[in-house]
């Protein structure tokens, strides 16, 4: 689905101002500010060093540890419209900003124990950045200075992102690119050559001849029945290279003995390629309970090639 900048705007305008006409539905129009997986956890597991990737994630997390992996043509499509407003910047963030102040710059919720951080997105901050933007692409810069023309960045942060963050102390833990200020680095030193596409659409309208060595879903799977899903992936295993991975499903708290989980696990085996995998980690229990003690996991598919 085209959508031109004009649209966003307007889009992103009407958000910030209370009022919402785009037809999406409401859990894909906010913008994640932050991962709630624990991409630490698994991506360890693909060898992403010059290989090409598509990926869903409005946060734009999933691509900047990627980056940080070497990864060289990165594509995302999201029904989130801003996704790729939101990466460059992130992208601007990164380049500008030290570990610390990026982190004080995006995280909202519960940022100083149990406060929120009324500095998010402010745009004394913002203009140390603005700079930057304007060289990665003008439409996206342009997007970005008409929202804070109008308002505030605190304003911005509560309308157009979802309440779905992890707090601060866990965000480290769960990405590999703010695990230390030595990583964040390394992402800044390999962030200007990235190569990442961004199309506004839905997956299950996925129309491309590219093909890719690593996909991953994400939990789209909590979104959709499992008929559709079983779909998706007989699709997506068609654009997938000869020895490259589908990340299928990414699995929240798998070691709870709840029956909702049993039967989820159950379902999903029936619709799945029998050669499925699976690999537990340890991760953070949940945004209310927040504790780093559970265990997620993810289900992949590797192709082989067929003799
Ligand atoms: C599955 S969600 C939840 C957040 C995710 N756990 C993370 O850590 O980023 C991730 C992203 O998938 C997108 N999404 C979900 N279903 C989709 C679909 N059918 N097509 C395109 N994007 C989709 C949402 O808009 C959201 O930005």
């Amino acid at each position: 689905m085209e959508m031109d900048v004009d649209e966003k705007i307007k889009l992103a305008l009407q958000e910030c101002g209370g009022i919402w006409c785009y037809n999406i539905d409401n859990k894909f129009k906010y913008l994640y500010p932050f991962t709630t997986e624990n991409i630490a956890g698994y991506i360890n597991q693909f060898d992403l060093k010059d290989k090409t990737f598509l990926t869903v994630g409005s946060s734009g997390d999933q691509v900047l540890n990627a980056i940080l992996h070497n990864c060289k043509d990165i594509s995302v499509i999201d029904l989130c419209p801003f996704a790729k407003e939101y990466f460059y910047l992130k992208k601007a963030a990164v380049e500008v900003f030290n570990r610390k102040d990026y982190l004080k710059f995006f995280c909202y919720s519960k940022y100083d124990k149990r406060y929120n951080n009324n500095n998010a997105l402010c745009k004394y901050e913002y203009n140390k950045i603005r700079e930057v933007l304007d060289t990665y692409d003008q439409e996206v810069a342009y997007f970005w200075n008409t929202l804070y023309n109008r308002y505030k960045g605190l304003k911005i942060r509560k309308r157009l992102f979802s309440f779905d963050e992890t707090e601060v102390k866990f965000l480290s833990s769960l990405n590999e690119y703010l695990v230390s200020d030595i990583a964040y680095q390394n992402l800044r030193n390999k962030i200007s050559n990235s190569c990442v596409n961004f199309e506004v659409d839905n997956l299950f309208y996925f129309n491309s001849d590219k093909t890719y060595d690593y996909i991953n879903l994400s939990n789209v799977i909590d979104y959709c029945s499992f008929e559709l899903f079983g779909k998706l992936i007989n699709q997506l295993i068609d654009h997938l290279n000869v020895e490259g991975t589908l990340l299928i499903a990414y699995l929240y708290l798998v070691d709870g003995n709840s029956i909702s989980n049993q039967l989820r696990m159950e379902k999903l085996k029936i619709i799945l390629p029998d050669d499925v995998q699976y690999f537990n980690f340890r991760s953070v229990s949940g945004i209310r309970l927040g504790k780093f003690d559970s265990h997620d996991s993810v289900v992949t598919y590797k192709k082989v090639k067929k003799i």
